[in-house]
């Protein structure tokens, strides 16, 4: 049969009396003897298909391409529950192009009540079913929304490397060995925070990216080792021109998708006022109404402390850390106008506040930036107050005081957590239910199983020796 015939579902609908070559999967199948009815699902719906003495042999989640009729329905054999439901297919001719065995997982529920494991060890499956063709649908459609607000409003799209160096985002790095200089190590990068400040030394003024982000985290439902962020930095502006700036995309895009706002305007709340009024900085301003209707409560927090003593229990801030005190959010930061005169001077660590906006979501922190450090001299200061030395501070961030000694424009940024933004505008509870390939709550990935031991061969190239055994832990 000639591939460029193929109609899909959703056109046979003005097709009625045309012959059609359709090309989907089973969905579901009846067979009553000598009839068999099967629904056809391709990307665009489902139509019922009619097959007089043939087709019973055919199983759920084959592939098949049906050559029939379009043919309306009686009145009393119409479907109102569904989009063809008005038309079917009398079957002439039908094709298996891939012959389904037995499924391990079933896939006409929302999924709910099958295991995490078996989901995603079938993940390729567990996505055909409904609820996760929406999702993902409605995570692709809002990331274009972005896009193109961001488009719109002059931003460059540029990409930043993957193997990197330390990046310093509060967590612990993923390390990968080198094979060119055994014994030395790359580290994922957390997010793209050091990069994105380059290019606004760089003169791109304005930036964005879907960057993937790798940070090792103890595991939670809102978190995961591998996130997507969308990232912005811009040049010559203050905090507030960041904040409206991604108050507009993020409302736009919201809307486009169906999401209902709470408020017109994000409201803006200090960190004091919300440790006062709520006890926690991710706050959550919906009624039980709100609730069940899946609105979304956004708002702002600003004017956080910039440092913080070191929790002792928190090995990544135990390790940045030399002084006992350590960055509440972003080391890169700049510190409010009027606290910059004591943070050069090292002097009331405790009281200067910081230029760090977050952007909560109905009791979830969905982004964070601030306007960062762009002298030389504000980054040192920062690091002196974590007490790093100046050979310490030179190996560390030397490359971005070089790169602020030649012409880097004041700027700021912020980064969204695209999952978790999904996560809200889908109604889930968890990361995993936004992300095609999410891993196990216990570290293991989708479908494919890592991490597993490397050869023999493999660790003497990169000249690793493993100590204890791997393959204890492995299971
Ligand atoms: P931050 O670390 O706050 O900021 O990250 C920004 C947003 O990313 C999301 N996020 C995560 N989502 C899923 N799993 C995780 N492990 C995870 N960690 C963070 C959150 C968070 O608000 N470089 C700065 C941004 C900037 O200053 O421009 C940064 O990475 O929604």
């Amino acid at each position: 049969m000639n591939m460029t015939q193929r109609t899909l579902i959703i056109e046979t609908l003005n097709k009625a009396g045309k012959s059609v070559i359709l090309k989907g999967w089973v969905d579901t199948k009846r067979d009553h003897g000598k009839i068999t009815f099967i629904d056809l699902r391709d990307r665009t719906g489902k139509i019922q298909c009619v097959g007089i003495g043939q087709m019973s042999e055919l199983t759920i989640e084959s592939v098949v391409e049906i050559e029939g009729l379009v043919k309306e329905r009686p009145a009393n054999l119409v479907n109102p529950h569904q989009l063809t439901g008005s038309i079917e297919i009398e079957v002439k001719n039908y094709q298996i192009l891939n012959k389904a065995v037995e499924l391990p997982i079933t896939l006409d529920t929302d999924g709910r009540e099958i295991g995490e494991e078996p989901r995603l060890k079938h993940r390729y499956l567990d996505l055909r079913r409904e609820r996760m063709q929406r999702i993902m649908r409605l995570r692709s459609q809002f990331l274009r929304e972005i896009r193109e607000a961001l488009y719109k409003s002059d931003f460059v799209e540029i990409e930043t490397p993957m193997l990197t160096k330390s990046t310093k985002e509060g967590a612990r790095d993923f390390l990968v060995p080198s094979r060119f200089q055994p014994g030395k190590f790359y580290a994922l990068p957390q997010s793209p925070q050091q990069y994105k400040q380059l290019l606004m030394t760089a003169g791109f003024e304005r930036y964005f990216q879907v960057a993937r982000c790798i940070r090792d985290e103890d595991l939670r439902a809102d978190r995961g080792f591998e996130f997507t962020q969308l990232d912005l930095e811009m040049s010559f502006v203050d905090r507030q021109a960041v904040m409206n700036e991604i108050e507009m995309v993020v409302k736009q895009a919201v809307k486009t998708v169906g999401g209902k706002l709470q408020q017109e305007q994000f409201p803006v709340v200090t960190y004091q006022e919300a440790m006062d009024k709520y006890g926690e900085d991710r706050f959550d301003l919906r009624t039980e109404e709100e609730k069940e209707n899946g609105t979304l409560a956004f708002a702002w927090v600003v004017d956080f402390p910039f440092f913080k003593k070191v929790d002792k229990k928190d090995v990544a801030e135990t390790r940045d850390s030399k002084s006992g005190w350590t960055f509440t959010h972003n080391p890169f930061s700049a510190p409010l106008p009027e606290y910059e005169t004591d943070h050069l001077a090292g002097k009331n660590t405790d009281k200067i506040l910081t230029t760090q906006y977050d952007l909560v979501c109905n009791g979830y922190e969905v982004g964070g930036g601030s306007i960062r450090a762009h002298t030389p001299e504000a980054l040192q200061a920062t690091f002196k107050t974590m007490g790093y030395s100046a050979e310490e501070i030179e190996s560390g961030v030397g490359h971005m005081l070089k790169a602020f000694a030649v012409g880097t424009p004041p700027h700021g940024g912020i980064a969204l957590g695209l999952d978790r933004l999904v996560m809200l505008l889908a109604g889930e509870t968890s990361l995993k239910e936004t992300i095609a390939f999410p891993m196990t709550s216990t570290g293991r990935t989708a479908v494919m199983d890592a991490p597993n031991e490397a050869s023999d061969e493999q660790l003497t190239e990169l000249g690793i020796k493993i100590v204890g055994s791997s393959k204890k832990q492995s299971h």
